[in-house]
This record gives structure tokens, sequence and C-alpha cells, in this order.
């Protein structure tokens, strides 16, 4: 995987999958922003990253602030000369909240569609802009989920928001292509843990249950997708896009 001189930027970067590409495509030799909340968080991970010979800085950025996003744009730029690589990757999951539609309070929808839908579509508008002033080129990645991808999931406005990312990905593979820019989404399967893990209602019997329908026995890790995601912003991959990449263990085919 060939990464050397590759700049990315990162939403999310401070934990689990966004935390796992960043170390992942630095060890390839990328530079890489991390751009997110918890600030503390984005900062270990660049410290750690720095401090083993890589380069890294993290910038704190609330997806939800589409200034904040722009800012980090112009801030990895400054930073590192150019922007090659978006990995759109910041993401909430209510799991006590955004459940039975009929009674749902509407600020709860919209605060999932806030970061999971309009932060990655902030994300991509800003790192389009950019790769189009510089020149041309460059790949996105979106993060959706295989939640996406059925109907199973009860986090209605979680796997409403990561199905509209599908249709986001198509539209910037079709209509960016002409400039060089090529736009891919990863659909990660159950991980160990989710975003908003200390609010799952019953972690055990999620674990118990996934088991034993993942075919391959077991849950998945961040480290487990972010090979994906490194190798979608890499040349390696320069003929895919468009395209929806399922990370999953085997369980979206095994219905
Ligand atoms: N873990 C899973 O089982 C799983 C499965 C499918 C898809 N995903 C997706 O993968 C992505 C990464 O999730 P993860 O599993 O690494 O969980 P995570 O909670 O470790 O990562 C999400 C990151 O987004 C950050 N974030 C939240 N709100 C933000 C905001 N407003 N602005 C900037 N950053 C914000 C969090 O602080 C965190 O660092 C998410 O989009 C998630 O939906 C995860």
């Amino acid at each position: 995987m060939e990464l050397e001189g590759k700049t990315v930027l990162i939403t999310g970067g401070g934990s689990g999958i966004g935390a796992a590409t960043a170390r992942l495509m630095a060890e390839g030799g990328a530079a890489v922003a991390l751009a997110g909340i918890p600030e503390a968080e984005a900062a270990a991970v660049a410290a750690e990253i720095n401090a083993k010979g890589g380069r890294a800085i993290a910038i704190p950025t609330d997806v939800t602030d589409e200034a904040a996003v722009e800012a980090a744009v112009a801030a990895t730029v400054a930073a590192f000369g150019r922007l090659d690589c978006a990995v759109a990757n910041a993401g909430i999951q209510r799991h006590k909240t955004d459940v039975n539609l009929p009674e749902m309070d509407m600020t709860e929808w919209e605060r999932t569609q806030d970061v999971n839908l309009r932060g990655v579509v902030r994300t991509c508008k800003h790192a389009l802009a950019q790769m189009i002033a510089q020149g041309g080129g460059g790949s996105i990645v979106i993060v959706s989920s295989i939640t996406a991808l059925s109907g199973r999931s009860g986090n209605v406005s979680y796997m409403t928001a990561k199905s509209g990312l599908l249709g986001l990905n198509r539209h910037i593979a079709v209509h960016y292509a002409k400039h060089g820019i090529r736009c891919n989404a990863v659909c990660p399967g159950a991980l160990e843990q989710t975003p908003d893990w200390d609010e799952h209602p019953n972690p055990a019997g999620r674990k118990e249950m996934m088991e034993q329908a993942i075919p391959l026995g077991r849950l998945g890790t961040s480290e487990d997708i972010a090979p994906m995601i490194a190798f979608l912003a890499s040349d390696g991959a320069s003929y895919a896009t468009g395209g929806q990449f399922v990370v999953d263990g085997g369980v979206t085919v095994n219905a």
C-alpha cells in the first residue's frame, strides 16, 4: 500500500476506526491530520504517531460546525501543503434514544443526522473544494455501515443517515471523476464496540447474537476496518470509485 507523500484528513480520528486508520496510514508514509472531538483524544493519537517517527497533527473539529470543518481542511493544507485523501468517519450512535420512530423526539433524530449525514456532507464539500483548487486528483472514503444495507437496525436515524451516505458516495463518484477525484464507501460490520458504546443497552446479548450470525465467528475490530480504508485512499485503488466495500465477517450475506 503506497501512501508515501500523501496527506490525509480523518474526521473522528481520536478513537476506534479513525485512530486505527490514522496509525496504519502513518505507518504507510502518509501525513495525517486528525480532526475531531474531544480534542485530547485526537491529540493523544497524533502524539503517539509523531513519537514513532510519523507525521501527524490534531485539529479540534466538530463536524456539525461547517466553519470548523473548513478550517480543518485549511489547517491540514497549512501543515502539509495539500490534501490527497479525506476519510469522513466521525459518527455517533444514540442506542437508547434513536429508537421507536412514532414516539421519537425529533431533536434526537436531528442530532444523529447532523453528525452522521450532514457532518460527512460538510467534510466532503470542503475536501472536494480543496482537491479541485489544487488541480484535481484525490480520494475520499466515506465510512457508512452495514446498517445501510438492510432494515434490521433499531437505530432509525442512524441507519437512515448511513443509507444517505451511500447516495452521497455515488453522487461524488460520478460528478467529480472529471477532476480525477475518487469516492468510495466502506460499510463496517458489527465491531466489538460501537460509537457511544457506554449507552448500549445489552452488550453481552449483542455479542452472543452477533457471534452466532457472523460466519467468521467473531465481532470485528477497528484494525479489521482500517486496511480497507487505507487501500481505498491509496493509488492501488485507482480504478475504484463509487463502490460500497463491506467488511463484516460475512454477516450481511448470511441473511
Ligand atoms: N463500531 C461499529 O460497530 C461500527 C459499525 C459500522 C459503522 N461504524 C462507523 O464507523 C465510524 C467510526 O466509529 P467507531 O466504531 O470508530 O466509534 P468511535 O466512537 O470510536 O468513533 C467515532 C468518532 O467520532 C467522533 N465524533 C463524534 N461526534 C463528533 C463530531 N460532532 N465532530 C467530530 N467528531 C465527532 C468521536 O469522538 C469518535 O472519535 C462511525 O461513523 C460509525 O458509525 C462503526
